[in-house]
C-alpha cells in the first residue's frame, strides 16, 4: 500500500512540475501540444487543408450579390482595406443593438444588408468559408478584444457561462477542463485551454473546417450535455469570454487540429 501511494505521489509530483515548466506562461495555443508533423500541416498552406475554405471564403468575397455589390466593392480586392487589427477585436459591441456581435454574425447581416442576397444559417460552409477568409486576413495580429465599458456585463455573463454553467450527467463546465486540468492527458488527447485563436480551423478528426461555436457543441456532446443553438445569446456570450481570455495570443486560422 505504502509502496502504491509512494509511486502515485511520484508520478502526481513529477506530472506538476512537467505542467509547470511547459505551461509557465498565461495563455498558450493548442498549437503547442500538436504532433509535430500536425504543426508542419498547419505552417504550411499547401498542405493545410483549411487554406481550401479560405479560397472559397475568397471567391465568395468577391462574389456579386443580388444588388450588384460584392464584399470587395467597399473592402477593395481580397480585402485589402480592412484592418487587420479591428478583425482581432472580435466580438466588439454593435452599435445598433448595443449587444456583443461575433465576426461571422456581422458577415451575415453584411452579407444580407449590403449585398442583398438570401441570409446564410449560422455555421453553414459559406458563412464559414467567408469567416475564415477574413480570419486569414489577420493571421499573426494578436487577438486583442476589448472587456471594459460597454462590453463588462457581457464579459461576466460570458465567464459565469464558461465557469460556473455545469451541464450533463457529469455535471462539467468548461472550465472543469480547460482551466483546471491543461496538459492532463484524456484518453488519446492532451487537454489544451480550449482556445479560440485557431478557429475556423480544420479539425482532422472530422475531416473538415468547423467554426468556434460548431467546436462548443463538440465538447457539450464529449461530457453529455446539451449545447445552445448556433448564433444564440449564450454561445455569442461564450465567444466573447472565449476569445477574450486568448488575448495576447496569435490569430491562427485556419490552424489544423485533431
Ligand atoms: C456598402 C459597403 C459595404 C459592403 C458591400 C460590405 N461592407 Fe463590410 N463594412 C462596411 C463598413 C462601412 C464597415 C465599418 C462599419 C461597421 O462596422 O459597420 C464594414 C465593416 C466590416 C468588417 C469589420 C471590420 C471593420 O473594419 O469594422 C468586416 C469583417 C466586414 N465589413 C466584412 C464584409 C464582408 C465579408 C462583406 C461581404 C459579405 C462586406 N463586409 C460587405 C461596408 C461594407
Ligand atoms: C470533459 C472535458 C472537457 C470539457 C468539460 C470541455 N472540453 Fe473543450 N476540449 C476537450 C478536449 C479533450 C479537447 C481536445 C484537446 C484540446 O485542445 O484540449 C477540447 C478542445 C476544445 C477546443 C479547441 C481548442 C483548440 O486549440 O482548437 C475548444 C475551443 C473547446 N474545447 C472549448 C470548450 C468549451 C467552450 C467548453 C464548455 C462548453 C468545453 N470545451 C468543455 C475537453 C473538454
Amino acid at each position: 500500500m505504502k509502496l502504491k501511494a509512494t509511486i502515485i505521489w511520484g508520478v502526481c509530483m513529477l506530472t506538476a512540475q512537467l505542467s509547470a515548466s511547459v505551461f509557465s506562461a498565461d495563455v498558450f495555443s493548442g498549437y503547442t501540444l500538436l504532433k509535430q508533423e500536425t504543426k508542419e500541416m498547419q505552417d504550411d498552406d499547401f498542405l493545410n487543408q483549411g487554406m481550401a475554405t479560405v479560397e472559397k471564403g475568397g471567391k465568395l468575397f468577391a462574389s456579386i450579390g443580388k444588388n450588384g455589390k460584392s464584399c470587395e466593392t467597399c473592402h477593395g480586392q481580397g480585402g485589402k482595406k480592412l484592418d487587420p487589427k479591428v478583425i482581432a477585436t472580435y466580438p466588439v459591441l454593435n452599435s445598433k443593438t448595443q449587444r456583443p456581435i461575433t465576426l461571422q454574425q456581422h458577415i451575415i447581416n453584411e452579407w444580407t444588408e449590403n449585398l442583398g442576397n438570401a441570409p446564410l444559417k449560422y455555421e453553414s460552409s459559406d458563412a464559414l468559408a467567408l469567416e475564415a477568409f477574413v480570419r486569414n486576413l489577420a493571421r499573426g495580429q494578436v487577438v486583442n478584444v476589448q472587456t471594459g465599458g460597454k462590453m463588462v456585463p457581457f464579459f461576466e455573463q460570458g465567464k459565469k457561462l464558461y465557469e460556473e454553467a455545469r451541464a450533463g450527467q457529469l455535471d462539467m463546465a468548461c472550465a472543469s477542463c480547460h482551466n483546471l486540468y491543461p496538459g492532463l492527458k484524456l484518453r488519446a488527447q492532451v487537454l489544451s485551454q480550449g482556445q479560440s485563436n485557431g478557429f475556423p480551423l480544420y479539425r482532422l478528426a472530422d475531416g473538415k473546417v468547423v467554426g468556434v461555436q460548431t467546436r462548443i457543441n463538440q465538447c457539450f456532446d464529449q461530457f453529455r450535455a446539451e449545447g445552445y443553438p448556433f448564433g444564440s445569446e449564450e454561445n455569442t456570450l461564450l465567444e466573447l469570454y472565449m476569445n477574450a481570455r486568448g488575448n495576447g495570443l496569435k490569430i491562427e486560422t485556419p490552424a489544423v487540429r485533431f
